[in-house]
């Protein structure tokens, strides 16, 4: 492990109230049945054989966007990162309720997920409503830096989409000129209402519903270029 993994801390809860005796059974018995490697390469095409077209929701908090695109689009493969325990007790609760067998889930960290991932594997990635850190000397835990824009180009393939969601403004400030400076990815807005409002195929959780943010929710749509 490299010093800079080392050295990476992951802020906010792992944890928060103590899962069901039904939602531990599916954490011990069906997480390790879904087969996510803990070493090496971690490639989409690998964990879910016999998709062609492959997703990846980055931070999918309690998963009713996971599940709910996962539920939508059975022929498509579905991955999710998480670190916050009781998120992925929820989605296992999801796959298992709705019988999906289109979706892998990690409890982890995705930066170091993102790391081990192969170049060119998703048709699309999202991140919405990262964890804001709005105080810029907090700046460093967002998840959106350099590196991470890098990464979340890097796996897309050609043609492969980006969707950014936040109702943060110093977040949206903060995350829009770091992923234009990406030369692969191209911004896909063409009038304002395309970033102000919700996307035809978004789904809301929970989580967006409660309006936390200071501005209405912005989505920053990218194309990787072909
Ligand atoms: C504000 S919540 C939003 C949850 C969900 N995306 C939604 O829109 O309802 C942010 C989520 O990102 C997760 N998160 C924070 N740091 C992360 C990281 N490094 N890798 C993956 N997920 C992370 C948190 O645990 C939390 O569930």
């Amino acid at each position: 492990m490299d010093r800079e993994r080392e050295n990476r801390r992951l802020y906010g809860r792992a944890q928060g109230h103590k899962l069901s005796a039904r939602q531990q059974a599916l954490v011990d018995e069906m997480l390790p049945g879904l087969d996510w490697p803990d070493e090496g390469p971690v490639d989409p095409a690998a964990l879910l054989p016999g998709f062609t077209a492959h997703v990846l929701e980055i931070g999918f908090g309690a998963s009713e966007h996971l599940i709910g695109q996962a539920a939508r689009a059975l022929e498509t493969g579905f991955l999710g990162i998480e670190p916050f325990l009781n998120g992925v007790a929820k989605a296992l609760t999801g796959i298992e309720a709705q019988g999906l067998k289109n979706v892998r889930v990690k409890r982890g960290d995705a930066r170091d997920e993102l790391e081990r991932m192969p170049d060119a594997v998703f048709d699309q990635v999202y991140l919405l409503f990262p964890d804001p850190w709005p105080k810029s000397r907090h700046a460093k835990r967002r998840f959106v830096q350099p590196d991470t824009a890098g990464h979340l180009a890097r796996v897309l393939k050609p043609g492969g989409r980006l969707r950014v969601a936040t109702d943060v403004r110093v977040y949206a400030d903060w995350a829009l000129p770091l992923l234009l400076d990406r030369p692969e990815l191209d911004w896909t807005a063409e009038r304002a209402d395309d970033w102000r409002t919700n996307p035809a195929d978004h789904i809301v959780t929970r989580y967006q519903s409660k309006h936390l943010g200071d501005i209405d929710p912005v989505f920053m749509d990218f194309r990787r270029a072909a």
